[in-house]
């Protein structure tokens, strides 16, 4: 039986296997090597793109596998040719933690186009669309896909309340038809979306914009693949999934049972069933040698915090660690209660990187030390309008307790890039003959000190030290 026959609207997937797959459950790990052995088979199950690159595998490869990450496209260009590349940029973070200034968004664009990379997702922590301007200008003039991805955040349970409710995603979602997006996406990355929400939502936003809708959710609170069948009947057009030894827990529903669930449906995707279950089978083979990145504190396979507080799980390990560190571990639950007062009078931004290490940093100094008695420089910069306009109003009060005595100059209201100076030159110069590519002067102006470390390493300068290597994972 050829299943495509009963399709009339059939569900687009885009395969996350080789990117938020393994950076949500095996820290980013996997090697270009160990994705070789089904490149070719990838390219024949029949996803509407596979996400390869950008989100922490930049991070990753450079710092802990040895590995150049601007080879990692083009080599699985040559085994995969029919599936698309897409990659996750954080906005003018690009694929970093901080703003860079808009030469280096353009230049780095521009070389990712060049590796091939094919449909760009990109978000502003924030929200702030600002933020994402000059991407889009550059990866429109590239004639590459332009997708706007907007943060799903919320302040309750569900959708819904003052700040993160329908209107917000729908007004969101017209500002990026506006400004050229191919797609937009929801980028639900805590996995908070519940599935009647997701209905609700993807049938509000299919009446207010004409381009094609995306999912991206996670598996992190048990509700993810009921979430993607709820935007699937609400007409969504593409959802993003794992091959299954790759997903749930924090990272994406599996595609196989979603597959099966739509066979014969008027939504079926009609893949290649069949060769997913060959990859399947491989994937098992390698995954031991990353068994040892899983968390393995809980025999759960689903996230209570997020259920309970919507504080995602990386940034739940990331306070454990803090406050173990302070020898303040039983201080947690007030921690937690702490996140969401400060996430409120600091405008109510979406907990992703980079605000969630910025809220959670002040949550703790806030519990330990008496409230804003300590205040980081980025919960300052946040103030300052530094990373963008959040979403809500920030507390008049706190922002003068906070800021008060820091010396430093206004908050800023326009968009954060106009100033930033240029860096490429500079870098160009201070760098001289280490950077023999314009790939080389990128790689350390996103990553100065491990950015270098990489091109000792590369150009033979240092030896790369054992354990830091395309074999570190196994
Ligand atoms: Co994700």
């Amino acid at each position: 039986m050829s299943i495509k026959q009963n399709a009339g609207n059939p569900l687009k997937i885009q395969d996350n296997t080789f990117r938020d797959g393994h950076q949500s459950i095996y820290a980013t790990r996997m090697t270009t090597e160990d994705m070789i052995p089904i490149a070719e088979a990838m390219d024949e199950v029949g996803f509407w793109a596979m996400e390869v690159w950008g989100g922490a595998t930049f991070d990753a490869m450079h710092r802990f596998l040895g590995e150049d990450p601007w080879e990692r496209p083009r080599i699985l260009k040559r085994h995969i040719k029919k599936t698309p590349f897409s990659m996750l940029l954080r906005g003018q973070n690009l694929v970093g933690y901080r703003h860079y200034a808009d030469d280096v968004v353009r230049a780095f664009v521009d070389r990712a186009c060049a590796i091939g990379i094919d449909i760009f997702r990109v978000f502003d922590a924030l929200n702030d669309l600002r933020n994402i301007e000059t991407c889009a200008a550059c990866i429109k003039a590239n004639g590459k896909h332009f997708e706007g991805a907007v943060v799903y955040s919320l302040t309750e349970r569900h959708l819904g309340g003052e700040v993160f409710n329908l209107s917000y995603y729908v007004s969101k979602a017209k500002s990026l038809e506006e400004m050229g997006a191919d797609s937009i996406c929801i980028k639900d990355m805590a996995g908070i979306m519940a599935p009647y929400d997701a209905y609700e939502l993807f049938t509000e936003l299919k009446k207010a914009v004409k381009v094609p809708l995306h999912l991206h959710t996670h598996y992190t609170s048990g509700m993810g693949s009921m979430t993607c069948l709820k935007a699937v009947e609400a007409g969504v057009d593409i959802v993003d999934t794992c091959v299954a030894p790759y997903a749930m827990r924090t990272s994406m529903p599996p595609v196989e049972p979603l597959l099966l669930t739509l066979e014969g449906t008027e939504r079926d995707p009609g893949m290649q069933m069949s060769r997913l279950l060959e990859i399947g089978k491989y994937l098992e083979s390698i995954a031991p040698r990353y068994q040892k990145h899983l968390a393995a504190n809980t025999l759960s396979l689903i996230d209570e915090n997020v259920i309970a507080h919507q504080i995602p799980g990386g940034m739940v390990s990331n306070l454990v660690s803090q406050l173990k560190e302070m020898n303040a571990l039983d201080r947690l639950p007030e921690v937690q209660q702490e996140i969401q007062v400060v996430r409120k009078e600091a405008g109510m931004p979406p907990l992703v990187t980079p605000t969630s290490q910025i809220i959670g940093s002040q949550a703790v100094m806030n519990v330990l030390a008496g409230r804003y008695r300590t205040v980081s420089n980025q919960f300052r910069d946040l103030l300052f309008g530094l990373y963008g306009k959040t979403p809500a109003g920030i507390d008049p009060q706190v922002r003068e307790m906070a800021l008060r005595g820091s010396g430093q100059g206004i908050w800023i209201t326009d968009r954060p890039a106009n100033h930033l100076k240029p860096e490429m030159e500079a870098a160009r110069r201070k760098l001289g003959d280490l950077a023999r590519t314009e790939e080389d002067l990128l790689t350390y102006v996103l990553y100065q000190t491990s950015g270098e470390q990489f091109l000792k390493w590369k150009y033979g300068a240092e030896p790369m030290p054992e354990g830091v290597r395309p074999g570190d994972a196994r």
